[in-house]
């Protein structure tokens, strides 16, 4: 065999070509802004305060089941950057539900995810946390099935334990460096062996009280498995009314839940909790996020000591209920049910009998 000059030429070629790219495929990127901020790049996960949007696909303007007046996409766009939901089994399909399918249905959670994963390609520089509440107690294989065609496993980070304590989280930096920037914990039958990126909620977080109907807002431990000293914790900061005698999201208030001070306030949630445990909370979950007009990311700017400064003005509070047109879902799906305040109690009239004390709107 004749080994001509081309021949060579193309061997030398290919061998600096493929140099070029083991070179490119080692060379690590190095972010220098992480979620908005260049001081946050080499602050462990567990050290930084970040604002959730509870209920977060339930979204619908008058509909006492909505939790959020404006969908995922606009929600990441704000500032949210974790996730709440609650996951349902709809006939073997995955399915945001809100408390039940005949309730409140968002969409599938595929499509749902798909909406974060877009979101999440175009910014790059972000971590985003995902909260499943598993409500039919579904096996973490169909939710990786879910995520797999969604594009998101390859982006959800494994810890290196089943439990890792609030100090030993990585960086926000080398989370986004690594291309493991989505974190998603999930509340029941989250098994490491087999499914790791799919990380226990109560051995890695304990939360206060939810539902509550009272401002107090207080910082005990109210759930939590194993030791919550070292856990990172969340406080579920959405005040609800009791319309009926059932809990349901009270919007009027939410200008002075969702404040930087006073009464019932964010702000002084976090600070009760900060001198309670001297530290901030790392999760903070609101309804109607953009009441206070951008006040729930102040507080999170001021836990974490850096400066609020949004690029663009965040949604108007309320949504589009001011033209007095009903929105349709995040999802594109119609809620299968939309109920204004006013027509509640002929609604739990509806409902009376079969779903009598198993109802509530959390
Ligand atoms: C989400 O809401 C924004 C407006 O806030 C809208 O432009 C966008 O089309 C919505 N996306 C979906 C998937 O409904
Ligand atoms: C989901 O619901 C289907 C029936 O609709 C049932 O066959 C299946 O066992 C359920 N899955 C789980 C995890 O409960
Ligand atoms: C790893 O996680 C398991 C289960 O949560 C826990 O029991 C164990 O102590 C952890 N190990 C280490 C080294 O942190
Ligand atoms: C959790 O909070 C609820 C509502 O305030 C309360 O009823 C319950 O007793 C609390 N549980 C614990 C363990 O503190
Ligand atoms: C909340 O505040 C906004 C302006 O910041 C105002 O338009 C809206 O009416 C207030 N909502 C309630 C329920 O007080
Ligand atoms: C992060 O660490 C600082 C310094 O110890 C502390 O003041 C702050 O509360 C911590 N924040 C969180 C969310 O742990």
């Amino acid at each position: 065999m004749i080994f001509t000059t081309t021949y060579w030429a193309q061997v030398v070629l290919s061998l600096i070509l493929s140099a070029t790219a083991a070179h490119a495929s080692a060379y690590k990127r190095q972010a220098t802004t992480c979620n908005g901020h260049a001081e946050l790049c080499d602050r462990s996960f567990g050290n930084v305060t970040f604002v959730g949007a509870h209920d977060s696909y339930a979204v619908g303007t008058d509909n006492l089941a909505a939790n959020q007046d404006y969908n995922v996409t606009q929600q990441l766009k704000d500032g949210i950057r974790m996730l709440q939901m609650q996951a349902h089994n709809q006939s073997g399909v995955i399915q945001l539900c809100h408390t039940s399918c005949d309730l409140y249905n968002g969409g599938t959670l595929q499509s749902y995810l798909g909406s974060v994963k877009t979101w999440m390609d175009a910014n790059p520089n972000d971590v985003v946390s995902l909260l499943i509440v598993n409500s039919d107690d579904i096996p973490p294989a169909q939710y990786d099935t879910v995520f797999k065609a969604a594009g998101l496993d390859t982006m959800a980070y494994v810890p290196s334990n089943a439990s890792i304590p609030a100090t030993e989280w990585p960086t926000l930096g080398s989370l986004i460096n690594s291309g493991k920037r989505l974190v998603a914990f999930l509340t029941t039958e989250a098994d490491y062996s087999s499914v790791p990126y799919l990380i226990d909620e109560f051995t890695n977080i304990w939360e206060t009280a939810f539902d509550v109907t009272d401002t107090t807002f207080d910082c005990n431990v109210n759930r939590t498995n194993g030791d919550f000293s070292t856990q990172m914790f969340l406080i579920n900061h959405f005040l609800d009314e009791l319309i009926a005698g059932f809990p349901a999201p009270d919007s009027q208030k939410a200008n002075q839940t969702n404040a930087v001070s006073g009464v019932g306030s964010l702000g002084q949630q976090v600070q009760t909790c900060a001198a309670q445990y001297d530290r901030n909370p790392n999760f903070m979950l609101v309804d109607f996020y953009e009441y206070g007009g951008g006040s729930v990311f102040q507080v999170a700017a001021t836990a974490n000591g850096v400066t609020y400064d949004p690029t663009t003005p965040i949604a108007s509070p309320g949504g589009s209920s001011s033209t007095g047109v009903t929105s349709s879902n995040a999802n594109g799906a119609s809620s299968s049910l939309r109920i204004a305040r006013s027509q509640l109690g002929a609604f739990l009239g509806v409902l009376g009998g079969v779903m009598v004390g198993a109802w509530s709107v959390i």
